[in-house]
């Protein structure tokens, strides 16, 4: 689908469909709706008065033109009451009317904004509509070929403005919409490709793909590589795979090199079965979804370098399979790990926390300037938040703040845990200076606090997605299955970064 911008009204647009908007509390139309409803004869507005169009939250309701004007059909988008209006019922609203475009078969469609809706600017406004549109629209079709020729599309989403000052704000806002919502594709599309077509292999080499398009420089570890470097948790995990263990390590330098990069861990488990501590076979085949971290990472890089960003910043990934196998690690084992310290596997399982400490080992010789995990890395932190909320911990207070308000503009919801001092404990071996498991109480916490271990004098934050990465059920603009979760976060996180340096 591609978005153009147009100078023009609304009523004068020349696509299949336009989409106007209208609030519970606000029932004379007023705006762009007094025009295009003038242009119908008064149609909406007499739906309006009989009780047909309420102006409820996600309401679309279709208004057909009969000729009158040239789009076919005006979708009304309720938006609910002015007062409970967000930036995120404004995505969902968005998707809403997308979604029912194509339900309708119909090819393009165009909105107008000529200001800001209720309380936004007109530059979250536009970047906002364009988000949700995208985002609603995103399917995962590849591997789709008997329903393949029935399948709808919509090819084009026009916004319309009708002063010329406005029209160039609007195309920068909806250029850079559309450049966060297509690495927000890309990544789903990573999530959501089985693991026989994304090996660790695979996944480094759609990550070398991401950078030569662009201002990126790649380096693939091997394992030959990592075992000179003393990876052995990470070697450790992948013993029980065939498929050959990868360590990307991705670089956009947006900013003076002597700048001190923000460096993105991801987990990159591109299939999970729990190795010798195998898990349930039911759900199973969600553990796909393990490498959603590292997924995010290449998602984010791709749209600081579209964006340009005048930051610089680092992507580790740490990727691996954990399978069962006759050379598989196995419970009792000890790794000594890049950075010397020791684990004991209690648990194969819990094996994301051991790729992750010898990613971060790494990722120190980059003297960070601040490091974000992103990982699926508790069943855990699922039970406590749902799969809406996305667990945070860390070491230090104005990163979290940092990522709290990207959190409130992008709707990806996060919440802290604490990292108690006083469950240190129940990460402690009797046999290595610490076991990968704490036991079953606090599992998110203890999993944060064994990270916690690894990391240097920095400020550290990490995000466990195992909840948002995957849905079972679709959200107002997250079509149910992978969801990219992390890509918008980070990215406003790294946009509001820039404006603070
Ligand atoms: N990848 C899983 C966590 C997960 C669970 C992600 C559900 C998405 C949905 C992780 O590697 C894992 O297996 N964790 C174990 C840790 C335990 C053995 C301490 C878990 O949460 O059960
Ligand atoms: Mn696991
Ligand atoms: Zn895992």
């Amino acid at each position: 689908m591609k978005i153009t911008v147009k100078k023009g009204a609304l009523r004068d647009s020349t696509t299949d469909a336009i989409v106007v908007v209208s609030f519970e509390d606000e029932p004379k139309p007023e705006g762009t709706i007094r025009d295009v409803d003038a242009a119908c004869d008064g149609q909406i507005s007499s739906l309006i008065t009989n009780g047909i169009i309420r102006g409820k939250l996600y309401e679309t309701s279709v208004v057909t033109t009969g000729g009158v004007i040239g789009p076919s059909v005006v979708i009304v988008l309720g938006l609910g009451k002015k007062g409970d209006f967000s930036r995120d019922k404004l995505r969902g609203g968005f998707s809403k009317a997308a979604q029912k475009v194509r339900e309708l078969n119909l090819k393009t469609f165009a909105t107008s904004i000529n200001d800001g809706h209720a309380g936004l600017s007109l530059e979250v406004t536009v970047r906002t509509v364009v988000e949700g549109v995208m985002l609603g629209l995103y399917e995962f079709t590849p591997f789709k070929t008997v329903d393949r020729v029935e399948m709808k599309t919509v090819n084009e989403f026009v916004i319309m403005g009708t002063k010329l000052p406005t029209v160039k704000k609007i195309r920068t806002m909806a250029d850079k919409g559309e450049k966060i919502s297509r690495a927000v594709y890309y990544t789903r599309d990573l999530v959501a490709t089985p693991s026989n077509e994304m090996t660790p292999t695979i996944l480094a080499q759609r990550a070398e793909d991401v950078a030569s398009k662009r201002n990126i420089k790649v380096d693939i570890l091997n394992d030959a590589a990592m075992k000179k470097l003393g990876m052995n948790a990470l070697l450790g995990v992948s013993r029980g795979s065939s498929e050959a263990p990868k360590m990307i390590v991705m670089e956009y330098r947006g900013a003076d090199t002597t700048e001190s990069p923000i460096v993105l861990v991801g987990k990159g488990i591109t299939f999970d079965s729990g190795g010798i501590s195998i898990k349930p076979s039911a759900g199973m085949e969600d553990m796909k979804d393990d490498m959603a971290g590292g997924a995010a990472v290449i998602g984010i890089l791709a749209s600081a370098a579209d964006l340009g960003l005048p930051v610089n910043v680092i992507g580790v990934i740490p990727a691996t399979e954990n399978l069962p196998g006759g050379s598989a690690y196995k419970p009792g084992d000890v790794l000594k790990s890049m950075s010397g310290k020791t684990v004991e596997v209690i648990s194969t399982d819990a094996e994301g926390r051991l790729i992750l400490i010898d990613a971060f080992t790494y990722a120190g010789r980059y003297n960070p300037a601040a490091l974000i995990d992103l990982a699926t890395l508790t069943g855990a932190c699922v039970i406590a938040l749902g799969d809406l909320i996305v667990g945070m911990m860390g070491n230090d207070n104005e990163l979290k703040n940092r990522i709290r308000e990207a959190s409130e503009a992008t709707g990806e919801r996060v919440w802290e845990l604490p990292l108690p001092e006083e469950y240190e404990e129940l990460i402690k071996s009797d046999v290595a200076d610490y076991k990968n498991v704490g036991g079953r109480s606090a599992g998110a916490i203890t999993a944060g606090i064994f990270l916690s271990k690894f990391i240097g004098d920095y400020p550290w934050v990490h995000l466990d997605i195992a909840g948002p990465a995957l849905l079972s059920k679709s959200g107002p603009y997250i079509p149910k299955g992978a969801t990219g979760i992390g890509v918008r976060l980070i990215v406003e996180l790294l946009e509001n970064w820039v404006k603070r340096k």
